[in-house]
């Protein structure tokens, strides 16, 4: 498959020690995809390398996406276009806002183009607006949501060859591994990379949002992505529904809203060892990881690992939210 080059690997793999010291049970780590470095990093890097890759062998001159107005990926998404010589159309969910902060002030920064889109949160008018830009003149690239196809889920089949060597060298093993699973795209190049790299750990997405009415069951979604990532890359195995972990028991609020679990996670960690969450996804997760932990769902003499998948730049535009008491 074709690929370009975007970002910075292997991403550090670390011992979180304050934070074992901390909890007294099993031994954390960390894998830092929130420093793959594109534009403050995150995990569309990894998949944004085989979909630009694709768009530039496929000579389209730009690129189009969706998502929220603070969206992780339409920010590494114009930033990878911006690095790659396309021009970058984002539909946004929303109204144009009095003033720009967060991911969309660095799309901005970055010259996307941004369609603003009302309801749409998913760029479900992605193909209207590929249609408009193509009668244009212009030959674009069509990324989905999150960029959640077998060719960007392919990223994380190869994150998988990266830290099945780290682990190697570091001679450790890693019993669960825990993480976001929101468009699916990371959680099916996992399962796919698990199964061909000899990744021995359990797999755990936790999921960010409850997904709409009408939309396919999530589990059925990453289960069809897996296998057809499986097609492309002629492995034997076929996954089944059961391959897919997910834990829905963390969404306490809404897709973006900040509550005492999220606000919990990201101070902890910053302040245990120094290390930024965002707001909306990893925050949820780790704090769903600490809730797994107080919970003794996982023994003493067990190891976790917290893949952090970026997000760092809109916690600018949730401070408030952030600096909120406990209560
Ligand atoms: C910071 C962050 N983590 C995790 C995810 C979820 O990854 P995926 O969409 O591949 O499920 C996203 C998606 O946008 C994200 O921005």
């Amino acid at each position: 498959m074709p690929r370009k080059k975007l970002g910075f690997f292997p991403t550090p793999l670390q011992k979180l020690e304050n934070l074992t010291r901390h909890f007294g049970g099993p031994k954390i780590y960390i894998k830092r995809d929130d420093m793959t470095g594109l534009a403050f990093g995150g995990n569309k890097t990894r998949k944004l390398e085989f979909l630009i890759g694709e768009a530039l062998a496929q000579n389209c001159d730009c690129v189009i996406t969706g998502g929220a107005e603070q969206s992780n990926h339409c920010r590494q998404t114009s930033a990878a276009a911006a690095m790659s010589g396309l021009e970058c159309h984002l539909a946004l969910r929303g109204e144009e806002p009095e003033s720009y902060s967060g991911n969309l002030l660095l799309d901005k920064l970055f010259n996307a183009k941004v369609h603003w889109s009302l309801q749409y949160r998913k760029g479900e008018n992605i193909p209207m607006i590929a249609e408009e830009i193509k009668s244009a003149g212009r030959k674009p690239y069509v990324i989905p949501y999150g960029g959640s196809n077998k060719v960007g889920a392919m990223g994380y089949v190869e994150a998988v060859n990266e830290i099945t060597k780290q682990l190697n060298e570091q001679n450790l093993k890693i019993d669960h591994t825990v993480f976001a699973s929101s468009s699916g795209g990371t959680h099916a190049g996992l399962i796919v990379g698990k199964s061909l790299y000899g990744f021995h750990s359990k797999l755990i997405g936790v999921k960010i949002d409850k997904g709409e009415a009408g939309e396919k069951p999530y589990n059925e979604h990453i289960t069809e992505l897996s296998n057809e990532l499986a097609s492309v890359l002629e492995l034997k195995e076929f996954f089944s529904v059961n391959d897919v972990i997910l834990r829905d028991d963390f969404i306490e609020n809404d897709y973006g809203v900040v509550g005492d679990l999220e606000r919990n996670a990201v101070k902890l960690l910053a302040e245990k060892e120094g290390i930024l969450l965002d707001p909306v996804y990893t925050g949820r997760v780790f704090g769903g990881l600490i809730r797994m932990i107080e919970n003794k769902e996982f023994s003493n003499n067990e190891s976790i690992l917290f893949w952090h998948t970026g997000g760092g730049p809109a916690i600018f535009s949730y401070a408030s939210d952030l600096m909120k008491r406990d209560k």
